[in-house]
């Protein structure tokens, strides 16, 4: 009887173990994970972090190092702020996707100051998704079929007064003047050239002052900017007085839906909203336009093969077009294949973008890794479209990669999610048309050539690409 109590009581206990194992275990693990640890990395010296060791090398050849040594998710301390740097496609995806409401967008007051602190990329949340519905809309396929004839205008205005047997120019300089020019077209319509002129002056005050160093002492660059952003401010407000006397406000410009929008409760934008929107577009659209055919510039001249592929797609459609006397079409550009390929792949070679910046509003775990409440976080775009486990000899320029869709997300030249950029099909359409008209009716030639990067922010060739421009022979016979 005693036996059988034992051996009752053994089976009893070993069940219970047996039962309680897997939960232990369980247990255990959970405990592991509810205190996730900070991402491997080093965080520098106190308060400089490593500022010096980014600011000392090409950025990019930093973020790569880093990315070599501790893989796809990294700590380090930059710019005053801890950061979390994120290099692979789902890391990217996770913070700027679908788990974007844990992520603010952040920059620097001193830039929040110069730009307006209304305008849509500083904002998340409703009064972001409202006036981004509007940005978007304005800069929809719908709309922009529309500017095409002016694009071709400002298209041909440009590439003409560059060209010149002894002038030499500075192709990042002139491709600023063209993105602000198309800029214009795509917020206001049709401008009056007085004010154009006054926004162009005042605009590249602030420009400048952008990347300085954010002082108030009176003559510096930031100062200036500062007032030069005033101005701009009362221009537009200028033009909103005489486009609303003139009755223009169902134009179909970004300015007309901004002054048109009323929210649910019939509220509509305030002017300084509106300003600040107005420059921010500017803003997003100009550098980055300009920065990119830059590199389509050198890209072409340095594979000539390529060019003329791309220059005979380019004139089967000049001649069907009567040699440019029909103005393209929007199917035309839609049909462009070589073309647009080589604008792919220097989106992807050049990753102007390099990477962007959030910040966590809560502590954040990401595959077992702590990201704090606070802490910068940075998707590094140009780390992803420079691996070679999803572009084979990442630093060979090669259009003919993306004769694939790339895999997802690992081609991010525009971000991804919510802030992802309303002007993508704008800029892609105003780098088909300038080709267009290049290739079939210009030559160019790089001066004094010497390879290298600078920093403008963004990445351009060394001293902005310095070009000579002719116009070909067959266009030349046509004019005399
Ligand atoms: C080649 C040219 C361009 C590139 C590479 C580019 C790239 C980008 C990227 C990467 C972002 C997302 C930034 C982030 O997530 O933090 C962005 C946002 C934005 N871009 Fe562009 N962009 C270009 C041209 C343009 C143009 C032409 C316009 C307007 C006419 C424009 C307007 C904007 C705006 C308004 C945003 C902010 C969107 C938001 O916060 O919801 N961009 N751009």
């Amino acid at each position: 009887m005693e036996i059988i109590a034992i051996l009752l009581c053994i089976s009893i206990i070993f069940l219970t173990l047996l039962w309680y194992y897997p939960l232990l275990k369980k247990h255990k693990k959970s405990q592991c994970f509810t205190k996730p640890k900070l991402p491997p990395g080093s965080m520098g010296w106190p308060y400089i972090g490593e500022t010096p060791q980014l600011y000392s090398q090409d950025p990019n050849v930093f973020f790569a190092s880093k990315q070599k040594r501790y893989g796809e998710i990294f700590k380090t301390h930059i710019l005053g702020y801890p950061c979390v740097m994120l290099t692979s496609p789902e890391a990217a995806r996770f913070v700027l996707v679908t788990h974007a409401h844990l992520f603010k967008p952040t920059y620097p007051k001193s830039k929040e100051k110069l730009i307006g602190p209304s305008a849509l990329f500083f904002h998340q949340g409703n009064y972001h998704t409202q006036i981004r519905k509007l940005v978007q809309t304005s800069l929809s396929p719908e709309t922009i079929r529309k500017l095409i004839p002016d694009i071709e205008t400002e298209v041909k205005s440009c590439l003409e007064s560059w060209v010149s047997d002894e002038k030499v120019i500075n192709s990042f300089h002139e491709m600023k003047k063209f993105a602000f020019n198309i800029g214009i077209i795509s917020l206001f319509g049709h401008l009056d050239n007085n004010y154009r002129e006054k926004l162009k002056e005042n605009y590249n005050i602030v420009d400048k002052g952008y990347n300085s160093f954010p002082t108030r002492i009176p003559g510096a660059a930031y100062t200036k900017a500062l007032s030069a952003r005033k101005r701009i401010r009362e221009i537009i407000s200028e033009i909103i007085v005489c486009k609303r006397k003139e009755q223009r406000l169902m134009e179909k410009d970004l300015l007309g839906h901004l002054l048109n929008y009323k929210d649910e409760k019939g509220q509509m934008l305030r002017d300084d909203q509106i300003a600040d929107n107005v420059i921010g577009v500017l803003f997003a659209a100009q550098d980055t336009t300009a920065s990119v055919l830059t590199w389509i510039l050198k890209y072409l001249h340095d594979d000539q093969k390529l060019l003329e592929a791309v220059k005979s797609e380019q004139t089967a459609i000049y001649e069907a077009n009567k040699r440019g006397k029909i103005p393209l079409t929007w199917g035309q550009t839609r049909n462009m294949p070589i073309t647009y390929k080589v604008i792919l792949e220097s989106l992807r070679m050049a990753s102007i973008i390099s990477f962007t910046f959030r910040e966590a509003v809560v502590d954040v775990e990401y595959k077992g890794y702590l990201i704090p409440k606070g802490w910068k976080v940075m998707p590094l775009f140009r780390n992803i479209h420079h691996n070679p486990e999803f572009y084979p000899a990442p630093q060979n320029f090669d259009p003919s990669r993306f004769e694939n869709a790339p895999k997802p997300n690992t081609f991010m030249p525009f971000g991804n999610g919510v802030h992802s950029c309303p002007g993508n099909q704008l800029a892609k359409l105003n780098m088909l048309i300038l080709i267009h008209h290049l290739v079939t009716q210009f030559r160019w030639e790089v001066v004094g050539y010497e390879s290298g990067i600078q920093y403008s922010p963004f990445p351009v060739p060394l001293h902005g690409l310095p070009a000579r421009f002719w116009r070909n022979e067959q266009t030349q016979e046509m004019l005399g």
